[in-house]
């Protein structure tokens, strides 16, 4: 992980920190986000005294006070008061991470990363815009594969983003990347015949998905007049089980349409967030039996080698050649 050091990573939606403190997890770090005097500010939520959670406390002019013994912290780590001490303040400090608020999100980094973070795929265009927010038992390597996955739809979504009919239907997949990112494009593909297709899509043309390091999936489906629907899902392995993951469904506004089309997909959005963080749940669960088990890598299953590869900081397979395939979706 120390490769992301200088990277964001979206950890809570703006909405998430108020008056009241907010513990998040980044790596199995806890880490406090309050709203400080200079904008969130984020802190190691272990009180240096005690080690008792900074989040379980409250706000006090932009500082945080631990519920223990009232000892305060402001956004740059310095304690600030110790309740009953007479005289000069000694001098605690306790580590800080850098924080950005970007498009209704908080992002927080351990290191000093060069450039803002990358929020989403749709980014200064007039868009309609839904956040969501996921905790799944799982690895940021099973889940950025399961969001990318268009094979799985016909049996964890049957119903949801598929028709009753099991009609597949023969489509190219052409593989691409670069540097820390790879994508597939899924061309032909006629529209699907799901609730969720029939609800928000026109005709589509072409399905992407693509991972981008640190662990950013993104779907588009793109029709005959440009991009119609995406989502961009920022995950992050909050501990050892679990993937949190802060997301952004949009679609361009085209009048009032735009808005009504976005309500309706969030909830239907959910419902498939839920199918997925089932499946996803009882493959983590499975994994800690005996005896240990590799996950075999089938012929359809384009992307997880070289998802693994960007999490690691490696090359990968389709950054200097790209492939094409063709399967039946
Ligand atoms: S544990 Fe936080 S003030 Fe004592
Ligand atoms: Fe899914």
């Amino acid at each position: 992980m120390s490769q992301f050091k200088d990277q964001w990573a979206a950890v809570a939606l703006s909405a998430d920190v108020g008056r009241k403190p907010k513990r998040i997890f980044l790596n199995g770090v806890p880490i406090v986000l309050f709203r400080g005097r200079d904008g969130v500010a984020a802190l190691p939520d272990r009180c240096p005294h005690r080690l008792v959670a900074l989040s379980e406390g409250r706000v006090v002019d932009g500082d945080i006070e631990c519920p223990y013994h009232g000892w305060r912290f402001n956004g740059d780590g310095r304690c600030t008061a110790i309740p009953g001490h007479i005289g000069k303040l000694p001098v605690y400090r306790t580590q800080t991470y850098r924080t950005m608020e970007r498009e209704g999100a908080i992002f927080v980094s351990a290191g000093s990363p060069a450039q803002p973070p990358y929020v989403h795929c749709m980014e200064g265009q007039d868009v309609v815009v839904r956040r969501v927010r996921s905790s799944t038992q799982s690895t940021v390597l099973d889940a950025a594969e399961n969001i990318l996955d268009a094979t799985h739809t016909h049996f964890t979504h049957k119903n949801l983003l598929r028709g009753l009919s099991a009609k597949r239907h023969k489509v190219t997949v052409e593989i691409t990347g670069g540097e820390g990112w790879i994508q597939a494009d899924y061309i032909g593909e006629n529209r699907q015949e799901g609730i969720v297709s029939k609800l928000l899509e026109g005709e589509r043309t072409r399905t992407v998905g693509r991972f981008r390091a640190p662990g950013i999936a993104e779907l588009e489906y793109w029709g005959p007049k440009g991009l119609a629907l995406a989502t961009t899902f920022h995950l992050r392995r909050a501990d050892a089980e679990t993937v949190e993951g802060i997301g952004w469904l949009m679609g361009p506004r085209k009048g009032g349409l735009g808005h009504l089309m976005a309500l309706a997909f969030k909830p239907l959005f959910s419902v498939a967030l839920n199918q997925d963080r089932r499946v996803l749940r009882s493959a983590s669960l499975n994994s800690r039996f005996t005896p240990d088990a590799r996950p075999v890598i089938g012929p359809l299953d384009f992307l997880r080698k070289d998802i693994e590869a960007i999490l690691k900081g490696e090359p990968h397979s389709a950054m200097e050649v790209s492939r094409r395939a063709s399967i039946e979706l």
